[in-house]
């Protein structure tokens, strides 16, 4: 109970997709963990070779060959007390879950819907912490309003990200829209790949806000994580977005993500 975790939400996480006993990405998520625990000042508990290591060890031994790894870094653990605490080493804890791909695959036929709310977060999102409240609360609304997602608007009307992914547009030129990785959002490791796919489909994309109204009136919307990688979105506050059935741009970067995404066999 005297881990830092319990007690402050003091440490940072991440999650990596595995799929057909690989972990997808890998080397993307450990990058982006170090980034997150250097920002709070937590130094890495193993080196990032031993870690990969580790995710593949527990979803091997777990016998997890589609589902994903968690794996989360704490300050550690000691009485509790504001300040770091001198002399302790960082806790980690690393689980890995089976998910049936079947799942995914029947929401990414049906789509999916958001609904907007406004956003209550901290100043940097940009760090992947465990404090994830304001994130909970606004899915379980989502949830409580019969939608899959909460899309997160700034004080201006431009949407921020998802409570547990990245939020993207298809402009009505054909091109895919995400808003500038800053400090306010998470820099999602499946929204960089998609960037990378776009390039190599010769598709265009836009980095730049866009807003609730853009994205109501957008031909295609969609989201992005590492388990979900990239679903449809086929309605945002109960208005249908084009069609209000998914589109082909998600389509093909679903089809196409696993050849350009890093694979990494346990
Ligand atoms: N969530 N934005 C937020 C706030 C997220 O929590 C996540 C991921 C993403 C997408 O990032 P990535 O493509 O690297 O998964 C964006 C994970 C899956 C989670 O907390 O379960």
């Amino acid at each position: 109970i005297e881990d830092r975790a319990f007690q402050f939400g003091d440490g940072a996480y991440e999650v990596c997709q595995v799929r057909q006993g690989a972990l997808i990405d890998a080397t993307r998520h450990l990058e982006r963990l170090e980034r997150s625990l250097a920002a709070i000042r937590i130094a890495p508990p193993l080196a990032r070779a031993a870690l990969l290591y580790v995710l593949c060890e527990v979803a091997a031994r777990n016998r997890v060959r589609d589902g994903l790894v968690y794996v989360q870094v704490s300050r550690g653990a000691a009485p509790r007390d504001f300040p770091f605490p001198a002399d302790v080493a960082p806790g980690i804890v690393v689980t890995a879950r089976a998910i049936d791909p079947a799942v995914n695959e029947a929401r990414a036929r049906a789509g999916v819907t958001v609904v907007t709310l406004p956003n209550q977060r901290w100043a940097r999102p940009d760090i992947k912490s465990l404090q994830l409240l304001p994130n909970v609360l606004a899915k379980q609304a989502a949830r409580e309003a019969g939608a899959f997602e909460a899309w997160l608007v700034d004080s201006n009307g431009y949407v921020l990200e998802g409570a547990s992914s990245n939020a993207w547009i298809v402009s009505e030129g054909g091109a895919l829209v995400s808003r500038r990785a800053d400090q306010a959002i998470l820099r999602g490791v499946t929204r960089a790949t998609l960037i990378d796919l776009a390039a190599d489909r010769s598709l265009a994309f836009e980095e730049r806000a866009f807003s609730v109204d853009e994205a109501r009136r957008a031909p295609e919307a969609f989201l992005s994580s590492a388990t979900m990688i990239a679903l449809p979105i086929v309605a945002i506050d109960g208005h249908s977005v084009g069609a209000g059935k998914p589109g082909p741009i998600v389509a093909a970067l679903r089809a196409h993500f696993h050849r350009l995404a890093e694979r990494t066999p346990c």
